[in-house]
């Protein structure tokens, strides 16, 4: 006699609560439905049923496969991943995690703000689309005035340029604060310059303090003091003579050369000495711009190369290596 589709549903329901493997489920797939699986066997069968019996018979049939192809299906997965721990193989090898690290030019500038937060320096930022009123003539830069060939910029119009150095937030922050102030600007700058050793983007840290009292030995102390903290206490600083419309008397700071130690090298010129940075006191017309009394207020501005000091801070022999973004320059800090 022939099984009832009602009593194969129940043997292969029974029969698939007792399985505890893959292997037990496969064993009802092949039971139930294989070549000569109990259902098989009954829809193979269903020929030989009375006529009127026989559609209502199929379509049970049917849904019957369906079903329990669907419950082995899920028993015969479940069964597997518990078998190998949730599908994960736990005996593989693990997948090595990649990191990124920190551009040089942000290592470098975090560096530099942690040295001058440490000496009461507050950080501020510029736009770096900029006013030629900031960026030129409030820094004692007329139109017309041949100190503008220094720094040749991008005009976006008439008035509105591309910074070219990080000076304009000088002040900019001195309009709107009384003194005292000592303010750290780090940021991107602009000119039109680009070859072996200039970009046409590159970055610069603005320095600026001002109080009664503030004189040049403030400011070769506080750059003294950073310059040993960035590279190592034993380096030479050195003051030269120099220009800036901005500042009076004004220096440009060199450092001993960090690759040689002074002796003279290619990376100094054989001269035993870097320029880093330039300086000065804040010339009155600056402050005059800006609303400080020049009997009561003095203080001292620097700005200096972020690129440069990485350079030689990490031994980088050429800056458009920081701006390529090959990784296998990258990699390394
Ligand atoms: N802004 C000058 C430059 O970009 C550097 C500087 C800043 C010099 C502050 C003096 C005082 O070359």
């Amino acid at each position: 006699m022939e099984k009832s589709l009602q009593i194969i549903e129940q043997d292969a329901l029974a029969d698939l609560e007792k399985a505890v493997s893959r292997d037990d489920v496969d064993l009802l797939v092949t039971r139930y439905l294989g070549r000569k699986g109990a259902l098989t066997t009954f829809l193979r069968n269903i020929s030989k049923l009375p006529v009127g019996d026989r559609p209502s018979a199929g379509k049970d049939a049917n849904a019957l496969k369906i079903k329990l192809e669907e419950a082995f299906g899920d028993a015969g997965r479940r069964l597997e991943d518990q078998d190998t721990g949730g599908g994960i193989d736990v005996t593989l090898p693990g997948r090595p995690v990649i990191r990124g690290s920190l551009h040089p030019v942000t290592k470098i500038s975090r560096e530099i703000v942690a040295i001058f937060s440490r000496l009461g320096f507050d950080v501020v930022e510029g736009p770096e689309i900029e006013t030629d009123y900031y960026n030129f003539e409030a820094l004692n830069i007329p139109k017309y005035h041949p100190a503008r060939d220094m720094q040749d910029t991008f005009y976006v119009s008439e008035n509105i340029v591309l910074r070219t150095h990080t000076s304009p937030t000088q002040p900019r922050v001195m309009e709107k604060t009384a003194p005292p102030v000592r303010i750290l600007a780090p940021g991107k700058v602009y000119r039109c310059d680009s070859d072996l050793t200039h970009t046409p983007m590159f970055h610069q840290a603005e320095g600026l303090m001002v109080d009664k009292n503030v004189s040049f030995g403030d400011l070769k102390g506080i750059i003294t003091t950073f310059i040993h903290q960035l590279f190592d206490p034993d380096i030479s600083v050195r003051f030269r003579p120099s220009f800036f419309p901005f500042t009076e008397p004004s220096a440009e700071v060199d450092i001993q050369c960090v690759m040689c130690r002074g002796k003279g090298c290619r990376i100094c010129s054989r001269t035993g000495w870097l320029e880093v940075l330039g300086s000065g006191m804040v010339h009155p017309a600056v402050f005059e711009n800006v609303g400080y009394d020049t009997e009561i207020y003095s203080g001292f501005a620097f700005g200096m190369g972020i690129e440069r000091l990485a350079m030689l801070k990490y031994g980088i022999d050429d800056l458009r290596k920081f701006f390529e973004n090959d990784m296998r320059f990258l990699r390394q800090f």
